[in-house]
């Protein structure tokens, strides 16, 4: 199966009985493979990704880069799958960036205009849609698709404070569409700050042309403190006004029962990272304890053969693949590869 655009996994995905199609970010060759080798078993369409600040990891000062070797890899083992594969660029923050990734054979990109190149202030509005308007140009011009964002989604240690109340609101369509309206105006006073507005989105997408759209529902990046809370009220509306496939970022620790509430609801392309990353670290700590009860890691003069890195990454790589299988499960893309 030859790579695909994220655009031809998003129609294939709509088509009943719809699905989303896990997003996963790859880091190095080894949760690259676990990705793939998931997406294999599971015979399933897959959207790998590599995020921009990946780069800090494969590009180290003084020492030599080997970002075009880690995606020239991923690029092959695309190509080389037997199912369905997108390579998407995850949180690209700059046209120089996307056109990077673009260049080096990427079929999907996302660009995220919300925040400054890096990745620190607030971009304003008018700012976001230059940028994502620029790189939805570029993109479009050789075949390839664009995720936008608009807004600014849950970061990485932030959940968005909602209410009682609010959460009786946003998850009903008709109280959300009464709020809407209550907070309409300069400013939209009233309205929660990192929830996305449907009448804001219908523009942001008709002026921009994208093809996929990172919406705000309450799902955050990174571990939940308390129960994420997932606005389906809100989630309803902007389905309705927006005519391109919604994306649900923050994918870690979302229960079951909303992601495929959320699946009906119109999110066809789910993103996970750190569930991942807790597999990986998990594993590592594991076997590490394992082989320290066995051997006694510190007395460095003991048997050399003790010291083996693939001992440890393996199972580390074998608990990642086994996440991946267990969401494309839930985000019902599992037996879906075409
Ligand atoms: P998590 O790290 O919360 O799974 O989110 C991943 C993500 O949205 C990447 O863009």
């Amino acid at each position: 199966m030859a790579l695909v655009t994220s655009k031809e996994l998003m129609e294939a995905a709509a088509k009943e009985p719809v699905y989303a199609v896990g997003a996963f970010n790859a880091v190095n060759l080894e949760t690259a493979q676990a990705i793939f080798t998931a997406a294999e078993e599971a015979r399933s369409p897959l959207i790998i990704q590599f995020t921009q600040t990946s780069l800090g990891y494969t590009e180290v000062e003084g020492w030599v880069s080997v970002t075009e070797e880690l995606i020239g890899s991923i690029l092959s083992l695309a190509r080389r799958a037997s199912v369905p594969v997108a390579v998407h660029l995850d949180h690209g923050r700059s046209e120089e960036v996307a056109a990077r990734f673009m260049d080096l054979g990427f079929s999907s990109v996302m660009i995220d205009g919300s925040l400054d190149e890096k990745g620190k202030a607030p971009r304003s509005a008018e700012e976001n849609l230059a940028v994502t308007k620029a790189v939805v140009e570029k993109a479009h011009a050789k075949g390839i698709s664009v995720e936008g964002e608009i807004g600014l989604l849950g970061q990485v240690g932030e959940e968005i404070p909602i209410t009682p109340e609010l959460e009786e609101k946003l998850s009903d369509p008709t109280k959300t569409a009464k709020l809407l309206d209550e907070t309409a105006g300069p400013g939209y006073p009233g309205w929660p700050a990192g929830l996305t507005r449907p009448d804001e989105a219908a523009q942001f997408v008709e002026q921009t042309g994208l093809d996929l759209l990172a919406v705000g529902i309450g799902t955050k990046h990174g571990v939940y403190k308390g129960k994420p809370f997932i606005a389906h009220g809100l989630l309803q509306l902007l389905r309705e006004a927006l005519p391109v496939p919604l994306v649900m970022h923050g994918g870690t620790g979302v229960p079951d029962k909303d992601v495929t509430q959320g699946v009906q609801e119109g999110i066809r392309k789910i993103n996970i990272d750190t569930q991942m990353r807790i597999a990986f670290y998990s594993a590592i700590n594991r076997v590490m304890g394992e082989m320290n009860a066995l051997h006694n890691l510190a007395d460095i003069t003991g048997e050399t053969r003790k010291y083996d890195i693939r001992k440890v990454l393996a199972p580390a790589r074998e608990a990642v693949k086994e996440q991946v299988i267990n969401r494309m499960k839930v985000f019902g893309c599992a037996g879906r590869a075409f």
